[in-house]
């Protein structure tokens, strides 16, 4: 079972003080790597025996791990926070199946209260160091900062996957409210490093071996890569892996984390660089014969 399974799970036996204390952890990750039992009383205002009751639980459950100077949260933990959270809001009401593992996430179907398909996106940054600091071993991967501690590498990437998704879930919000007619995901919420969103049922385009009208469809993305950059929006990790195809042969965009406003320094780097990206895979999988610079000039317009 994947993390996110294993806290959808275990979501289901917590009892209200489990929670209670899973939230002070939540709460305390901004200003603590770790906290002791007397913390984890004080701000809980549970009597100390009870949170010893409820530390061991949270530790067999394997949401939080002790070290040196407390106890903290892993990411199964930070997992369960999200999904408690989303469940108390509403927003969600049962996980189900995993529909997509991407490089940064593991994303779930999942349904609302109102039977609405939703995606649930957990953000998983740094994963291969995650495992390694659940392992204690103390291995570091290309890009963890390796000379920290590893209770600190844990500690800095779920702050990293908590800020991620809080920058997904902005950019496609701001899009929403300004109602921008573009084919993104609408969005439905946000529990720590979990995005809510619609699901969209569709293959990856760089899956997709044909398609009945390539031009319009490559015509299409560059119309609302043009609406969203008009809305002061670029996705900056634009390509074909990013891109879901439905049923009906529409483009949908997703994935953006990484999205910058209008206003970034790098901003005419990056939106040239995504419609580049789009261009050039359009003229090798379905010899497309759009010009770049042209797709460019039309996006560039919307503003
Ligand atoms: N809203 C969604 N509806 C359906 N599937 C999705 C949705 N968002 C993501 N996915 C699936 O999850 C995969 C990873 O999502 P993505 O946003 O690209 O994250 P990553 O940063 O990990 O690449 C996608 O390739 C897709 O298969
Ligand atoms: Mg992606």
């Amino acid at each position: 079972m994947s993390s996110a399974e294993i806290a959808a799970s275990v979501v289901r036996e917590l009892e209200p003080e489990d929670f209670k204390l899973l939230k002070v952890f939540g709460s305390g990750l901004k200003g603590h790597e770790a906290l002791s039992k007397s913390q984890l009383a004080a701000f809980s205002k549970m009597h100390p025996d009870i949170v010893d009751f409820r530390i061991s639980k949270l530790q067999r459950s394997g949401l939080i791990v002790r070290n040196g100077r407390g106890y903290s949260l892993v990411m199964a933990g930070l997992d369960a926070l999200a999904l408690k959270m989303l469940a108390d809001r509403d927003i969600v009401d049962a996980m189900g199946k995993p529909i997509g593992v991407g490089k940064e996430s593991d994303v779930y179907e999942a349904i609302s209260g109102t039977s609405q398909r939703l995606a649930l996106k957990f953000f998983r940054i740094g994963r291969t160091s995650f495992r390694d600091v659940q392992r204690k071993r103390s291995v570091g991967s290309a890009n963890a900062p390796s000379s920290m501690p590893a209770q600190r590498r844990s500690h800095h990437w779920l702050m990293v996957n908590i800020d991620a998704a809080k920058r997904e879930f902005d950019a496609l919000e701001r899009l929403q409210l300004r109602n921008v007619q573009a084919r993104i995901p609408n969005v439905y919420g946000r529990g720590m490093h979990c995005v809510v969103m619609g699901r969209i049922e569709g293959t990856r385009l760089v899956n997709v071996k044909k398609l009945d009208e390539p031009d319009s469809v490559l015509e299409q993305i560059l119309y609302d890569v043009g609406s969203v950059y008009g809305a002061g929006i670029i996705n900056a990790d634009l390509s074909e892996y990013n891109v879901l195809i439905d049923a009906a042969g529409k483009a949908w965009i997703i994935d953006w984390p990484q999205s910058v406003l209008t206003s970034h320094p790098n901003a005419a780097y990056l939106i040239e660089r995504d419609v580049r990206n789009v261009v050039k895979f359009f003229a090798r999988r379905f010899r497309c014969k759009k010009q770049e610079d042209q797709a460019l000039k039309q996006v560039l317009q919307a503003r």
